[in-house]
């Protein structure tokens, strides 16, 4: 199944030809961690679990289906914050309005960081930009990334993919999202994309080689695939940190937390290793130095600096931390709050110069193998 987000509304869509997908995909899925689910209980989702596609009369389709799409619109309210009810896993970020904004600057300041491009992978523009090309975008969030990249290669199809539905009503006209789980079986033809994106998955990919196989078969031989993530560990050049520093304290427990989850931050140093194991050729990091604070030198790091600060002043150490906080690590959000009060203060001092990395790691499909 696919459901398909229109107008902001996820509505079911047969596996269309559009997105290459196979019929007879499956349908069913577990929500392996609903125990955490405590503010709504997910009765839809254990009706689903125990269910598959095959054998379903009409009725029972369609009651299917609107259980997964009510589940979709529904979330999870936690401490004030939204988070995705659909999906395999936990994913430990919140889907709100406030996350959608966040993820909006984070997008301009990606695009800042790479000097304006969209992507670092040597593409040639012709191979995007045929009736033929078809690009596919992992975990799209607002779909800022997709819609842009539609806009640049007209000719292109450009499909979004998400647990959640938060992608705005008025797209380009070669872009579409659609609603899955990209830890589950990928509902898409072999050999049919030039492209595979995926950005920030932080906490939403626990198994990056099966994600990885799955990319390598649904790429096109020739077609490339590019992963990017800040790894939030900070890091300074002139020792500027101060000991006990609360800022170093935020990012141990960020990293204690999806650790826990499965899904540890630092995933993106394995990538080239796991990209060339899956079969990809042309494997390369590319691993930028993304500051905090408007200290760097060049006026366009200042920017990127300023724009991560007010990322971070304005939500983001909470966007990263509160659900796996209170959840995982079993914490009280006060306790959180004293921490991320003491890493704000220097977040703010202009006499502390550090910086995360903004990890990028692209391969591509070789064309005979
Ligand atoms: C931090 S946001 C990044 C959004 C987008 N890639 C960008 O860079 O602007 C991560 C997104 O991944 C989505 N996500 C998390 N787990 C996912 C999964 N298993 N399958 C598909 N999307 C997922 C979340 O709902 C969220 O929209």
């Amino acid at each position: 199944m696919q459901v398909q987000n229109v107008g902001g509304a996820a509505v079911a869509t047969a596996s269309g030809a559009d997105s290459g997908g196979d019929s007879g995909v499956d349908d069913d899925y577990d929500q392996e961690n609903d125990a955490h689910h405590v503010i709504q209980p997910q009765t839809d989702t254990e009706e689903a679990s125990t269910d598959t596609d095959e054998g379903y009369a009409d009725s029972d389709a369609s009651s299917f289906l609107s259980s997964i799409l009510s589940e979709v619109r529904r979330g999870i309210e936690i401490e004030g914050r939204l988070y995705p009810s659909y999906g395999k896993h936990d994913y430990g970020m919140p889907i709100d309005e406030k996350e959608m904004d966040r993820n909006d600057l984070q997008h301009h300041k990606y695009h800042l960081l790479l000097k304006d491009r969209l992507f670092v992978a040597p593409i040639p523009d012709d191979q995007l930009n045929t009736g033929n090309s078809r690009i596919l975008d992992l975990g799209t969030g607002t779909g800022i990334w997709a819609m842009d990249m539609a806009d640049k290669y007209p000719s292109a199809q450009i499909v979004g993919v998400d647990i959640a539905a938060t992608q705005p009503p008025f797209v380009p006209p070669n872009c579409t999202f659609e609603i899955e789980d990209v830890e589950e079986d990928w509902p898409y033809r072999n050999a049919h994309f030039d492209f595979i994106h995926g950005r920030d998955l932080m906490t939403a990919v626990r198994d990056w080689p099966r994600l990885l196989a799955q990319a390598y078969t649904c790429l096109k031989p020739g077609g490339w695939i590019q992963l990017c993530s800040t790894i939030p560990g900070a890091l300074s050049d002139d020792a500027s940190i101060p000991a006990n520093s609360g800022y170093v304290e935020s990012g141990r427990l960020y990293f204690e937390i999806a650790e826990k989850m499965g899904a540890p931050l630092d995933a993106p140093r394995n990538w080239a290793t796991q990209m060339h194991a899956a079969g990809f050729t042309n494997v390369q990091d590319e691993v930028h130095k993304l500051p905090m604070g408007p200290w760097p030198r060049s006026k366009r790091l200042r920017t990127v600096g300023r724009m991560e600060q007010i990322m971070i002043l304005d939500g983001g150490f909470e966007a990263y931390m509160l659900r796996g906080y209170t959840q995982v690590l079993g914490g009280r959000p006060e306790d959180l709050q004293a921490t991320l009060t003491h890493a704000k203060r220097e977040v703010r001092d202009p006499s502390i110069h550090t910086y995360v990395q903004y990890w990028i790691t692209y391969a591509m499909k070789p064309f005979e193998k």
